[in-house]
């Protein structure tokens, strides 16, 4: 993921910004680059690789500038090189970004129409163009900010250096976080408060589609319509640890928040933005043409991640498939595929004793194994042919999310480039799919928006005894996960289900004190789970629908709530529906006063039977 720093300091300001990107290193990156303005003028170095390659280049051509603005890049559209490093510049200013900007292509083709000139491949030319646009237009920098950030899709965080302009800087946000640190006649901005850690302890956080504009002694925060909003800073512990809660009150809603964000990272890891292509980022190779038999096996939620991607294996790829959760799957001794077996064992912590005795007795039977994993360098990375790694970043909370939805994209990108060695998906496919995966992180912050409506229901819901959950399709292993989450940190009793599998024994459960929540975006299958729901609402069910803008007009029962998700292509609807499912839990015991992170009776990594 990559990282922004910004300071409006006293002093030359170079090198503490790259302190700063040095503490931002842990995101990963692959080339760096600092803006400041000498005598009014814009001047950037840039340079490929580590931090010490650019600090070479400022030791050999310093600068000198009281204000600045700098990054590291992990790079999605374009190559790791100078031209696509940040910062972009024009002749009016310089920004850096995070995250992807979805409708760059339809503004790259307007601007160069017009005679914009672009240097580089990335997504983030755009916006120097875009703002740089206004300007000559007429408008002021913080005019200009305004009037292009409401035109970008996707999800972003952004800082701005303009030319001319010695006391101001501009930090934007729409998905990945973004930190303010208020100094003593100084400024600074950053991906999170770790990078102004050297700096200062009082930190203000950026909400979602907020931008701040800074000035040494003062900094003013404008929400996504424009109105001047407070964000109170707080003071952050010295030294912040390299994982804290940033501005959430638990490691688990830090953890579903950041999902846009570290989502984007995966998808850096297992696509090529500018070809909409997959890419697997491991030197092994695995030809899925020869592949007989994919057999999956995993705990908990990594194995209903299993589950979801089934779906896609089967459908896109057409790998006849299975999947059992490990502790069954280790003493079953189910007889694997005699060649050309691929046995694939997902695990965020990569620890879990079951699943490691799972991948040990299908090694015994000669299977190749593929681990999806999101550490490492642990028991499960360690002891198999091919690693596919999530990227998630360290998960603290017990009850798993971001790593979740990490796996899924990893699966999907790994099923997608199996569809194409198998013949079974053509390029143009493998492209419309790829695109739809590059959309998740913009759907997933919109999707972030339905938490107010969450926590207003999440009263309702703290007072059930049993709640059930429907769907159908990779609706239904999210009906499982959600039952599973809320189970896990609320303790309320609660089922995941088919929907289809209701009439054959849970409708008996069926009653006005049951809340039922039936996860069912507009796709193929959202008829028949609508009949579902009318035997629900028949026998006087409650109903919480999640679903789509299409999906509540054609709902015709009374619903005790609908939760509105973003309208999307339905192939990896699973990855935006599971953020009110998590967000569900979450609020539910929150209510009820449950210790979230560390819920009673649970590990975080079970390495025992
Ligand atoms: O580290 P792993 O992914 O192998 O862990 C598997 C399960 O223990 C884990 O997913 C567990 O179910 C979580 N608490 C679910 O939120």
């Amino acid at each position: 993921m990559c990282g922004i720093v910004g300071i409006l300091g006293k002093n030359p300001v170079a090198l503490d910004v790259v302190e700063a990107l040095r503490r931002l290193e842990y995101r990963g990156y692959d080339s760096a680059g600092v803006a400041t303005l000498e005598d009014g003028q814009l001047t950037r170095r840039r340079a490929e690789g580590k931090l010490r390659n650019l600090e070479q280049k400022l030791s050999r051509e310093p600068l000198n500038g009281l204000i600045g603005i700098g990054h590291t890049r992990w790079a999605t559209h374009g190559r790791p090189s100078v031209p696509n490093a940040h910062p972009h510049a024009t002749d009016k200013l310089a920004v850096v970004h995070n995250g992807i900007i979805e409708n760059f292509a339809e503004f790259r083709a307007e601007l160069e129409a017009e005679g914009y000139r672009f240097e580089s491949e990335t997504d983030t030319e755009v916006v120097a163009h875009l703002v740089t646009r206004e300007i000559n237009r007429g408008l002021k920098p913080i005019e200009a900010v305004g009037a292009v950030l409401p035109r970008l899709r996707g999800a972003f965080a952004l800082a701005f250096l303009f030319s001319g302009e010695e006391d101001l800087l501009i930090g934007a946000r729409n998905g990945p976080p973004l930190a303010v640190g208020i100094g003593d006649g100084e400024m600074y901005l950053g991906s999170d408060a770790f990078a102004l850690a050297p700096f200062t302890n009082m930190i203000a956080y950026l909400e979602d589609g907020d931008w701040a504009i800074l000035h040494r002694n003062a900094v003013e925060f404008r929400d996504v319509t424009g109105k001047v909003v407070q964000r109170p800073a707080q003071m952050v512990a010295a030294g912040a640890a390299l994982v804290d809660k940033g501005n959430h009150r638990h490691f688990m809603a830090k953890e579903i928040h950041e999902q846009p964000e570290v989502v984007t990272h995966t998808l850096t890891t297992y696509i090529d933005m500018v070809s909409a292509s997959v890419r697997m980022p491991f030197k092994e190779t695995l030809d899925w043409s020869q592949v007989e038999r994919l057999s999956m096996s995993a705990c908990g939620t990594a194995y209903l991640a299993g589950l979801t991607a089934r779906y896609w294996f089967e459908t896109l790829a057409r790998v006849p498939c299975d999947i059992d959760v490990a502790s069954e799957f280790r003493y079953r001794e189910p007889p694997l595929a005699p060649r050309n077996g691929v046995a694939m064992f997902l695990s965020q912590s990569g620890e879990t004793a079951d699943t490691l005795a799972s991948l040990r007795y299908a090694k015994s039977q000669n299977q190749t194994i593929l681990s999806v994993v999101n550490v490492p360098t642990s028991t499960i990375a360690r002891e198999s042919h091919i690693v596919a790694p999530i990227t998630a970043g360290p998960e603290i909370g017990v009850a798993s999310t971001k790593a979740f939805t990490c796996k899924l994209v990893t699966l999907a990108s790994i099923a997608i480039a199996a569809g194409r060695a198998r013949g079974t998906i053509s390029v143009a496919r493998e492209q419309e799919l790829v695109r739809e995966l590059i959309m998740l992180p913009g759907l997933m912050t919109q999707a972030l928006k339905t938490e107010v409506q969450i926590e207003r229901l999440a009263h309702k819901l703290s007072k059930a005894r049993d709640v059930l959950y429907l769907g159908r399709g990779t609706s239904y292993p999210l009906a499982l996960e959600g039952a599973l989450k809320l189970k896990e940190i609320s303790y309320i009793h609660a089922e995941g289900y088919a929907a289809g599998e209701l009439k054959h024994g849970p409708i008996a459960l069926i009653d006005e004190d049951m809340p039922v929540i039936v996860v069912a975006p507009h796709d193929h299958l959202f008829e028949k789970t609508a009949s579902n729901m009318h035997e629900v609402a028949a026998r006087g069910g409650r109903i919480i629908l999640i679903t789509d803008e299409k999906g509540a007009a054609e709902t015709t029962i009374p619903t005790e709530a609908t939760i509105i998700m973003p309208t999307m292509a339905p192939t990896f609807s699973a990855m935006v529906y599971a953020i009110p499912v998590q967000l569900i839990a979450y609020h539910t015991a929150l209510v009820m006063g449950k210790d979230v992170d560390q819920p009673r009776n649970l590990a975080k990594s079970v390495t025992v039977e």
